[in-house]
């Protein structure tokens, strides 16, 4: 067999924030699948760097009050200790704001240039004048032009989900200052990915030949025909005005690449880096005929990396990609989303803190992951299940099952197999094929299935011949001897074969066994009458349920009112005991109503009070004081939807009468725990509607 050439990524991640669980599961299944390759013999190269740019990047280093290479390296500086603790082992790490990647893309720019694929034209955007930039996006927002809900982003409402224009907004404001922005016209470059050339070769590469066909046929719905006989396909906007932190485009002075058009170029520039260290040659490396490039990702990302980056590498005379590997998301017990912005759940630092074994989780996601872009799902009790009862009960037992009687009654010496043995054995090498194509075409979960059959094959063999039974009976000992001897030839082949999901703990058995590394094609051979084994140590331990509570614990200062703290005094929820119990009748008497806020004015003479004007459903909107104004400013109130106690008695006060209470949450402790926070109800109630 010929050594393949494998350059394999994950997505870059962006440099402004720690990783979360859905960061680590890509990793993870990139990571078995590098380490299956390797273990095949095959010349991998498997890198990831930092997506270190854009203005979302620029402003939070802003807030942070230092610069932006200041605030990457930061975040840079956390990754090791997440990849070391899961044992992903990328063989390099590199960043996109670093020479190789702008040497890169401005060589990529120029090419396609040449190509005659870039155009400039003027655009009109929002500015924001004190800010003294153009907004993206997500840095403006006003009133929905739709359904008038205030306070919605610039490219859809929240409320109605209409999607539009930021220059549709009613009353935009910038995010950044309040400021009202200017619409003003700026020179952009274009990548024109509607050229006929970038549209047939895409209709190529596409094909559900290729692609997941559930990816290439979402995709291909850009470029095939539409009902007007054209594709959907527009060109691509690639450039962003200073001020941004980004890569300069050549001879464009004031003009940077949008940060996606530099990021997957990332994935050269770590490359190039990685091959620079070892001394090798980046452009020799790529001309290799038989190079494959493979990229895994997130479905959240697939125009970018199966159009917008084939298309870029394709007419800028680079290699193509040979695939792009799509994964879903990431639930935790069965639900949350583990989204960029929120991950939360389940945090993988905290599973390293509380010393949870990382080949647990690493075996986990393996047995949840198949080639398919679909969802998974963490759930604990099944975490706990498969690593105890199958993992450990049906895999690790193996080994503690005839370990102790090879080292107690035959000196740690294996024996000689009998034909029973030696046919199990047979079995297990038999699935080679079969387990090398599940890895490779990365249906990780059918591949631990059909390992865990084969330990089941192992442990029928174990109760068949009940080695404890045979160590109490005279003139057994050749038996016991060849049953334990075929256990732990077996138990050999399997961990060889769950060594790409299980490097520690194919690690640690390498160490009890005295054998040197292995790799696939170890599988055939055995140890052997005569080998020697070390003493057994405990290979891995059980997953506990304390370790479960206490991963998916509320954060300290949530309060917790558990069983384990029942000798202190329960912590008040909130900060203050829970009111004497009242009769549902009791609750009855308090209307409590849906409200629209019209309108919210600052009180004169008040630095305390906003003056709302609420729809409840009634005639004539109501008049109420809220004791919110150092919390809220008006127009955030303003359209918002909120619950009113509709039958308090009307209280005079200073400003006027009010008519009622707007409901909102704090801490007992305002002091110490500030902050005001007004209740919302789901989208889709409506004012005048009961609260019960
Ligand atoms: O979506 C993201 O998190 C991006 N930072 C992914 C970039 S992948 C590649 F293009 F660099
Ligand atoms: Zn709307």
């Amino acid at each position: 067999m010929t050594a393949r050439q494998i350059f394999v990524t994950t997505a870059l991640p962006y440099a402004n924030g720690n990783f979360h669980i859905g960061h680590i599961m890509e990793y993870i299944q990139a990571d078995i699948w590098a380490r299956f390759q390797k273990l095949q013999g095959h010349a991998v190269n498997f890198v990831c760097a930092d997506d270190a740019h854009g203005a979302p990047i620029m402003i939070a280093a802003e807030n942070a009050g230092v610069t932006p290479e200041q605030f990457i390296a930061k975040v840079a500086a956390g990754r090791q200790r997440y990849l070391d603790g899961f044992h992903i082992a990328f063989d390099n790490w590199h960043t996109t704001h670093s020479p190789e990647n702008t040497e890169l893309a401005q060589a990529i720019y120029k090419d396609l240039k040449a190509a005659d694929l870039i155009e400039t034209r003027s655009i009109e955007q929002f500015y924001d004048p004190q800010k003294g930039m153009f907004l993206p996006d997500r840095y403006i927002k006003g009133e929905c032009p739709n359904c008038h809900a205030k306070d919605q982003y610039g490219d859809n409402c929240e409320v109605c989900s209409a999607v539009y224009s930021p220059t549709d907004l009613l009353e935009p404001y910038s995010v950044l200052t309040g400021a009202r922005p200017e619409l003003r016209q700026s020179e952009h470059f274009f990548f024109r990915l509607s050229d006929p050339r970038c549209i047939a070769f895409l209709r190529e590469w596409t094909l559900p030949s290729r692609l997941q066909p559930e990816v290439a046929h979402k995709v291909r719905e850009w470029i095939l025909p539409g009902e007007d006989g054209r594709p959907r396909m527009g060109d691509w906007d690639i450039s962003r005005d200073a001020p941004y932190f980004g890569i300069e485009i050549p001879d464009a002075p004031g003009k940077y690449f949008y940060v996606w058009l530099d990021a997957p170029i990332g994935y050269l520039a770590s490359l190039k880096n990685l091959l620079h260290k070892r001394g090798e040659d980046y452009d020799a490396y790529m001309a290799q005929p038989g190079l494959e490039q493979y990229h895994f990702i997130g479905k959240d990302i697939i125009t970018f990396h199966t159009l917008f980056w084939p298309a870029m590498l394709k007419f800028s005379g680079r290699k193509v990609p040979d695939n792009v590997f799509v994964h879903g998301f990431l639930t935790v017990n069965n639900g949350e989303k583990m989204s960029k912005s929120r991950g939360t759940g389940l945090d993988p630092l905290r599973y390293l803190e509380l010393d949870m074994n990382p080949d647990w989780l690493r075996y986990y996601l393996a047995a949840k992951l198949s080639a398919r872009n679909e969802d998974i799902d963490f759930n604990a009790d099944d975490f706990m299940a498969r690593v105890n009862s199958d993992l450990i009960g049906k895999y690790v037992n193996i080994a503690s099952r005839s370990a102790g009687f090879i080292n107690k009654r035959f000196g740690g010496r294996l024996g000689p197999l009998a034909d029973d043995g030696a046919q199990l054995l047979a079995a297990l090498r038999d699935a080679l094929p079969r387990i090398t194509a599940l890895y490779e075409h990365r249906e990780f979960s059918k591949a631990v299935r059909h390992i865990m059959q084969l330990a089941d094959q192992v442990n029928a063999y174990v109760d068949q011949n009940k080695p404890w039974e045979l160590a109490r009976q005279d003139g057994m000992d050749a038996r016991l001897h060849a049953v334990c001897s075929a256990c732990i030839e077996a138990f050999r082949v399997l961990t060889l074969y769950l060594q790409p999901v299980l490097p520690q703990l194919a690690a640690d058995v390498a160490g009890f066994l005295g054998t040197p590394a292995q790799d696939f094609s170890h599988v055939p051979q055995a140890l052997g009458r005569g080998w020697r084994i070390g003493a057994y140590r405990h290979l891995m331990r059980r997953v506990e349920d304390k370790q479960l509570d206490a991963l998916f614990a509320p954060p300290e200062g949530a309060a917790a009112n558990t069983a384990d703290s029942a000798d202190a005094a329960p912590p008040a929820p909130g900060g203050e005991p829970v009111a004497d119990t009242i009769g549902i009748d009791d609750f009855a008497r308090v209307d409590l109503r849906i409200a629209k806020i019209l309108d919210c004015q600052p009180v004169d003479g008040s630095s305390k009070l906003l003056q709302l004007t609420l729809d409840v459903g009634e005639e004539t909107p109501r008049n109420v004081f809220a004791g919110i104004a150092q919390h809220y400013r008006p127009d955030e109130l303003r359209g918002k939807l909120t619950v009113m106690v509709a039958n308090l008695a009307p209280r005079k006060m200073r400003f006027g009468v009010s008519q009622g209470m707007v409901l909102a949450a704090s801490h007992a402790d305002e002091k110490t725990q500030p902050g005001i926070f007004v209740l919302t109800p789901w989208p889709g109630a409506r004012p005048g509607m009961r609260v019960s």
